[in-house]
């Protein structure tokens, strides 16, 4: 049987955030230069947004570029770089036609030109769409974004805009680049590493972890709906009793 037929309708993760790691080590085991393990990933990105889609999976969120990347080779973040054009422009069709709609959150100014112009296009044209929204994490770490809201509470504070008394989980979660987008319910980690390297900390106090040996080239719709299914297998407690829980 397969996973999707085992998935509860009625209990589908509203938001599943995914670490996509193994681009380099897919292309180094086919002795093939990380770029192709890169232009690999691009498919396997379009399968799991369909997967989504046919799932009813509300939210999307795919950590597509790290802070801590700009520190690869000028060659590979170059070659990242187009790469996100070209699939952009080819995908942006597509993605309307399928009722997506595309989010950015990250540093998006210490992107190219190039490739901000690129990604305004496809954000500007799948904005209307009402289905799956993907929310790529581009030029994105966690502790970027929690010192971006820190400067900006700390100066709407001293503006008079907001009083000390008024920060509170609330406030602070307006502040952050996922305002408007709920916390994910499942993090998903393709690749083997057991860490989160700076990926939504604040947003994943209490999501399920999902870690799979898979690399993210080959991770595709039924790997993501067995990670559904493992998610519905869990009880999440929320620091409470089991017997509190199955009570509610
Ligand atoms: C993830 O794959 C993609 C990005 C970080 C851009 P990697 O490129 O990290 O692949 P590995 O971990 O080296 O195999
Ligand atoms: C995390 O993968 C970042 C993305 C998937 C975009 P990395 O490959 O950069 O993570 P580390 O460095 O192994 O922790
Ligand atoms: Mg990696």
């Amino acid at each position: 049987m397969s996973y999707l037929d085992q998935i509860d309708k009625i209990r589908i993760p509203q938001h599943i955030a995914v670490i996509m790691d193994g681009n380099g080590r897919w292309a180094k085991q086919r002795n093939l230069d990380r770029t192709f393990g890169h232009k690999e990933g691009v498919s396997a990105v379009r399968r799991i947004i369909e997967a989504a889609s046919i799932a009813q999976v509300s939210y999307i969120t795919l950590y597509t570029f790290s802070t801590e990347n700009w520190n690869r080779p000028e060659e590979e973040v170059k070659a990242l770089m187009s790469l996100m054009i070209q699939a952009v422009a080819k995908e942006t069709p597509d993605l309307v036609k399928n009722n997506v709609r595309v989010k950015v959150i990250g540093d998006v100014s210490r992107l190219p030109e190039d490739t901000k112009e690129a990604l305004q296009y496809c954000l500007e044209t799948t904005a209307p769409c009402t289905g799956v929204t993907v929310i790529l994490a581009l030029s994105y770490s966690s502790k970027w974004e929690i010192t971006e809201a820190i400067k900006n509470i700390a100066k709407d504070v001293n503006s008079k805009a907001i009083n000390i008394d008024d920060i509170n989980e609330t406030l602070i979660d307006s502040y952050l680049e996922t305002k408007e987008i709920p916390n994910p319910d499942i993090l998903v980690r393709t690749g083997g590493e057991l860490r989160i390297s700076n990926f939504l900390l604040w947003q994943i106090a209490y999501s399920e972890l999902y870690f799979t040996d898979e690399l993210w080239p080959d991770f595709n719709e039924e790997s993501f709906y067995k990670a559904i299914v493992d998610f519905q297998s869990r009880e999440r407690r929320f620091g409470k009793t089991s017997e509190q829980v199955s009570n509610e």
